[in-house]
């Protein structure tokens, strides 16, 4: 065989002196890291480069989580205005976390859990129970992520859920990427003069992005014809210094694609690599993060505030059905 997986790896310690596992699988050009604390994509390196942002200790992942660092966002990924929503009729208040409005599963969304871990074949599986009530949310939920490399140097992530009541799901997995390589320390992003979008080149197969009431969609869509989110041919990711808008948060509204077609492609002007993104879900959150934009995160996603809007796809898992979505990020070079 020739992948190679390394398991049970004691990566070290967070809190209450509980263990995070670090778990390695490698093939051809492509080698992932990942750890049960938030079911983590800790490294990806392609070609001895650094893909994606990291700390080099667990307990960086503990104290930073809000920055969701490479990690499987949930109960539901992006906001919900006010933290509310109704299921037929039956009202729910979740936590309020930021700026009076619920972001990324609350408090201790799953990005703070430490998740069970297992090896299946050249997979590596992740597991997490979540309580009825937990952080507002209705149904006693069993979620799952897979990841496995494909034939191609992909990183395949699949990502299922069941509830035993009706509930709302929104999942994602939130690496930050820089395909001309970063240093694998999260101390190095403030040197902008390393790392810059400037290099980067991003094209996404979008004709709108959600309009925004602060940071809650209005429901309306703006075209990107003429704008600064125009990616539908390859454009340069850094925002303009002189831009007030700084850096990017907001969602693209994926135009209809096959499966295995991109909706994303980020290409590294200085290392010649490409990265490209396939997913099945609706949306892509395009956030970028340092000076000015120095790592980006393409999260692959249902639109945020679902829940109070009926006229995007639904979020609701029923009791009983079982979500699932699935992503790649998969890379080559020139
Ligand atoms: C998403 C959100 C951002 C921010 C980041 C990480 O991209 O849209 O506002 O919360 O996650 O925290």
């Amino acid at each position: 065989m020739d992948y190679k997986i390394t398991t049970e790896e004691i990566w070290g310690r967070i809190s209450r002196g509980r263990k995070v596992k670090r778990l390695t699988v490698s093939k051809d050009d492509l080698s992932v890291s990942v750890i049960n604390l938030g079911a983590t994509v800790q490294q990806i390196l392609y070609r001895g480069k650094d893909m994606i942002l990291s700390f080099p200790t667990p307990e960086l992942y503990e104290k930073f989580s809000i920055g969701c660092i490479g990690a499987t966002v949930g109960r539901y990924a992006g906001r919900i205005a006010a933290g509310q929503f109704s299921i037929d009729g039956v009202d729910y208040q979740l936590t309020k976390n930021q700026n009076g409005n619920h972001l990324h599963g609350g408090q201790s969304g799953f990005q703070t859990k430490l998740w069970e871990s297992c090896v299946i074949d050249d997979r590596i599986q992740f597991t997490l129970f979540s309580p009825d009530g937990e952080e507002g949310y209705p149904g006693n939920l069993n979620v799952r992520v897979t990841y496995r490399i494909t034939e191609d140097n992909g990183l395949e992530i699949a990502f299922q859920a069941e509830s035993d009541r009706d509930t709302v799901i929104n999942l994602t997995n939130h690496c930050y990427f820089n395909p001309n390589g970063l240093d694998a320390s999260f101390n190095k992003l403030t040197n902008p003069m390393n790392h810059d979008n400037r290099d980067v080149m991003l094209t996404v197969n979008a004709d709108h992005v959600m309009e925004l009431d602060g940071e809650i969609p209005t429901g309306q869509l703006l075209a990107v014809e003429g704008t600064r989110f125009d990616f539908r041919t390859p454009r340069i990711l850094a925002c303009d210094t002189d831009d007030l808008h700084g850096n990017y948060d907001h969602t693209f509204v994926l135009n209809p694609h096959g499966p295995e077609q991109p909706v994303a492609i980020a290409k590294g002007l200085k290392s010649g690599v490409r990265i490209e993104f396939l997913t099945d879900q609706p949306g892509v959150q395009l956030f970028t993060m340092g000076n000015p934009g120095t790592v980006f995160a393409l999260e692959a996603q249902h639109f945020p505030d679902s829940p109070n809007h009926p006229e995007f796809p639904s979020t609701i898992l029923r009791a009983g059905d079982v979500f699932s979505s699935r992503t790649v990020y998969r890379f080559s070079h020139e």
